[in-house]
């Protein structure tokens, strides 16, 4: 039997690389930057596998370039830039990362809340500035967490491993999801629609995945029922959220403030939340810790394993198809 062919299309850590070299023959893209778009369809063609990472979009044509293909293994959770629908319909399976990524995420999740709640960036961007002369009763005043209600928008893995986190800051939790969670329960949360919550929410946070459904699911007229003095943070997928709303809602004091991890249009980020002091602005880097990112190469590499030795992928998507080995 010959060996699979596989393409990484950008390096990973190398525990995922030397797994999956035990058994395949692996290329992989190159260190500094992403693979354009030409790279990816030659280099695809006589592959059994790729392993692709996030914004490497996975369409009908990337697919039709590599009719040898039999799993598109994602180096992440969210696959939004993968048509997985296309991928069925040709028989590849698609997998991805859950469950690697979820206490790292949550974490960041909190790191964004408690930035923007206590002025960390803005504070850290005034001491470097030079313009700290003094200190004084209402001196960079933020807001506190206790007793106040933190609204969460999915509550799926990274969702509820935020919500758990709440009630070591005193916080009660609202969540909307498709449907009631009981594991959540022991974090005294309690489910709302999406109206209530942003209503009734001091800190909205977003880690619902994104879909046609979701697409701007808040804009202008959600972030009007939120109280002027709450905090949004995002750390799902930027087009959840309509960018140039959330600017206009910043500037104009709307809403209390924002931290965000993902964009609209990575890596590119709307000029008003450049400008904001109330927006918490970090590179999409909810995954990115050693250990998560160690984890999630071993993860897809296993995932891409499993394909080639007759087995149903653990972190599959879509299938079962029974193609076999290689
Ligand atoms: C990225 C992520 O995939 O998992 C996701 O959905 O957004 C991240 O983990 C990561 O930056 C790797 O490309």
């Amino acid at each position: 039997m010959n060996r699979p062919k596989v393409l990484v299309t950008r390096r990973i850590p190398d525990e995922g690389i030397d797994l999956l070299r035990s058994t395949c023959d692996v290329a992989v893209g190159p260190d500094e930057r992403a693979m354009t778009r030409q790279e990816l369809l030659d280099a695809v063609r006589d592959c059994d596998g790729v392993f692709v990472v996030m914004h490497n979009l996975v369409d009908g044509e990337f697919l039709d370039a590599a009719p040898r293909l039999k799993v598109v293994a994602n180096y992440g959770v969210g696959v939004d830039h993968i048509d997985v629908a296309a991928a069925t319909a040709r028989r590849v399976w698609v997998t991805n990362t859950a469950g690697s990524l979820t206490e790292t995420t949550a974490e960041l999740g909190w790191a964004l809340i408690l930035a923007a709640a206590r002025r960390v960036a803005e504070g850290d961007r005034f001491v470097r500035a030079g313009r700290w002369e003094g200190t004084g009763p209402f001196f960079f005043l933020g807001t506190e967490l206790p007793g106040k209600t933190l609204g969460v928008v999915g509550a799926g893995r990274i969702g509820q491993a935020v919500a758990r986190r709440a009630p070591a800051f005193g916080m009660k939790t609202v969540y909307w999801s498709r449907g009631r969670k009981p594991e959540l329960d022991g974090a005294g949360a309690r489910a709302a629609d999406l109206e209530t919550l942003l209503r009734e929410s001091d800190v909205v946070v977003l880690t619902i995945s994104l879909t046609a459904e979701t697409r701007h699911l808040i804009g202008a007229p959600e972030l009007a029922l939120m109280k002027r003095s709450a905090f949004l943070i995002n750390i799902s997928r930027g087009p959840v959220v309509d960018e140039a709303a959330l600017a206009a809602a910043l500037a104009e004091g709307r809403i209390a403030g924002a931290g965000l991890d993902v964009y609209e249009r990575e890596p590119e980020v709307h000029p008003g939340l450049l400008r904001s002091e109330k927006a918490v602005l970090v590179p999409h880097v909810g995954s990115a810790t050693i250990e998560t990112r160690r984890r999630m190469a071993v993860m897809a590499a296993e995932n891409l394993l499993a394909v080639f030795a007759g087995r149903v992928p653990p972190q599959a998507l879509n299938g079962p198809f029974a193609k076999g080995p290689a």
